[in-house]
């Protein structure tokens, strides 16, 4: 009787481990989709949608709006509202949080056409933050990479919206010292090449783990996962580098930082191979009393790389500038 019983739970969990690592090893991209459907339920997070003249945007969103000014997220290129679960986990559940799937990028739509110049951006995520009636009170805007210069050119144009930035390691500056990859981008732009946006998983997977210091943190079956969904939209992935490193782009934060009078923190990954962390100079002498954070053993990819550090930086930085 007893060995029965002990053997029958130990057959199944031998079932389900052989499965996940059937899975694992030779349909990662079902594992990854799993997961992405689980986690947000798991946090308490849910999928919302907003409709702006048949242009549709996708949004995740975590409590609502109150006393202290919500957060609105902005994610990096190539990625999509995913970016920030881990970030959303460490966030006191009080703060209404959004994170919006940018123009092209995740769930929110993809028109044939469409541009994606900085500007193009911010045009966008104001229908977005009108349409939701987000702006009925300024709001914490936070933006990592392409996000990070989004966010940065958006508070430029709409101060009155905006109560506090930070600004997550942004492209769209004039950056003391390139990277490597920067200097390719460089010398790529100027002949519309893009050949630095992967093609293929090879090149995804090398590609990816430029943005991480702990590339261990990104298992290569999990990255093969990731491309296998991200390649089908290679041709929107192509005309959106082709835009944000327009000669209209390229320069665009910098261009407008000036214009950003509020309280702004600026976070930086000491080991970011991908924008040089001395950009984290050029904000310092251009907004007024920004906040410098320096993170140390930190990629581009900070919410991977240091998910507490930063999702501390914002949490205190939020609470500090929206008491009232
Ligand atoms: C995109 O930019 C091109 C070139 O500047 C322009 O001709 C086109 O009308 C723009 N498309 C949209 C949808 O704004
Ligand atoms: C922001 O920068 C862009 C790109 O350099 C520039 O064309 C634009 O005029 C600036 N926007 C404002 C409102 O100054």
């Amino acid at each position: 009787m007893d060995s029965i019983l002990l053997k029958t739970p130990l057959t199944f969990i031998g079932f389900l481990l052989i499965t996940f690592l059937i899975i694992y090893f030779l349909w990662p991209e079902a594992l990854l989709r799993f997961g992405r459907w689980a986690f947000p339920k798991i946090i308490g997070v849910q999928v919302r949608y907003a409709e702006h003249n048949g242009y549709r945007f996708c949004y995740y969103s975590r409590g609502k709006p109150g006393l202290q000014p919500s957060i609105l997220m902005l994610h990096g290129y190539g990625f999509d509202k995913d970016s920030w679960l881990i970030n959303i986990n460490f966030l006191p559940k009080n703060i209404h949080v959004v994170c919006l799937d940018m123009p092209g990028h995740g769930e929110t739509t993809c028109l044939p056409g469409e541009n994606y110049t900085t500007f193009d951006q911010v045009k966008r995520i104001h229908q977005f933050v009108e349409c939701t009636g987000l702006n009925r009170k300024p709001f914490h805007l936070v933006g990592i990479s392409m996000g990070g210069m989004v966010a940065g050119v958006y508070t430029a144009h709409y101060p009155s919206e905006v109560c506090c930035l930070s600004l997550l390691c942004p492209t769209g500056l004039n950056y003391p010292k390139d990277s490597d990859i920067m200097k390719r981008v460089k010398k790529n732009r100027k002949n519309h090449d893009v050949s630095l946006v992967p093609s293929n998983i090879q090149e995804g997977i090398e590609m990816f783990r430029l943005g991480l210091y702990y590339s261990c943190m990104a298992p290569k079956q999990l990255l093969k996962g990731f491309f296998v969904d991200w390649l089908p939209d290679n041709n929107f992935f192509r005309k959106c580098y082709l835009d944000i490193f327009s000669d209209e782009s390229l320069y665009s934060l910098q261009d407008n930082m000036s214009k950003i009078r509020v309280p702004t923190q600026v976070i930086w990954g000491k080991d970011d191979k991908m924008l040089d962390v001395s950009g984290a100079e050029v904000l310092a002498k251009g907004i007024p009393h920004a906040q410098i954070h320096l993170l140390e053993k930190c990629g581009h990819f900070q919410p991977v790389d240091s998910p507490l550090k930063t999702s501390q930086l914002l949490v205190d930085f939020h609470t500090s500038y929206t008491k009232n």
